[in-house]
């Protein structure tokens, strides 16, 4: 089985959370490619969607699924996403495709986070993924030279500009045994919009595809 079969299965097995009737939260990625090929399948059954990257937006729109501004909507019941590594304790590394912002504020919106991975990203430590932060332009030298202060050696993803206008430090190096310590500590550096731990939000449910089938944790 490939990587990109495993990543399918994770992503249609978590319809199962979808609820008929509702607007459900989408992430971003190659595995949430797949989540939203199988919203396409019941999409006469949901509302429709909110978004957390343009690139989700387009494929949604693409297969006729109705995208809705998070300033409109009052509750969110499940958010689906994937993730760039996520440990024993649901806590994650996400941003890889730079999505890192949107992706979190819709995950605080929503009641329920399910994560949907290949089984290449479960990791006893987080760190080895080089760890992203969204930083505003003008802050990035000196966020960087607090990040290295921290312990990590960050390197600017250059040519990549987010959604939200902002530039991206990976952080490499990092060996991180207390997540939520170190998010919040990350976050505290004037000109950070935010980094890519999510383990104050954290998931709830985790689908991992393996050459087996998908297997479930939590929820
Ligand atoms: C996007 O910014 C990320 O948070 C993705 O969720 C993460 O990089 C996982 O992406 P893949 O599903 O493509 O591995």
């Amino acid at each position: 089985m490939t990587q990109d079969e495993m990543k399918k299965a994770a992503g249609w097995a978590a319809l199962e959370f979808v609820t008929p009737g509702s607007i459900v939260g989408v992430g971003t990625g190659s595995t949430v490619n797949h989540f939203i090929d199988a919203l396409g399948s019941v999409r006469d059954q949901i509302k429709g969607a909110v978004s957390s990257s343009e690139a989700s937006t387009e494929r949604l729109a693409a297969l006729g699924i109705p995208v809705f501004d998070l300033n409109d909507i009052s509750e969110l019941s499940v958010y689906v996403d994937g993730a760039d590594e996520i440990d024993g304790s649901m806590a994650m590394i996400k941003g890889g495709g730079a999505a890192l912002t949107r992706e979190k504020i819709v995950a605080a919106v929503a009641d329920k986070f399910v994560c949907i991975v290949d089984g290449s990203k479960t990791v006893d430590v987080l760190g080895a993924f080089p760890l992203p932060v969204e930083v505003i332009p003008m802050a990035r030298e000196y966020v960087a030279r607090e990040l290295a202060r921290l312990g990590g050696t960050p390197v600017y993803r250059e040519g990549v500009i987010t959604d939200n206008g902002n530039h991206i430090l990976d952080v490499h190096g990092l060996s991180i045994t207390e997540p939520k310590v170190l998010e919040t500590r990350i976050n505290a550096i004037v000109g950070v919009v935010t980094n890519g731990l999510f383990a104050e939000r954290g998931a709830d449910v985790l689908l991992i595809g393996t050459p087996d089938g998908v297997v479930r944790k939590g929820g």
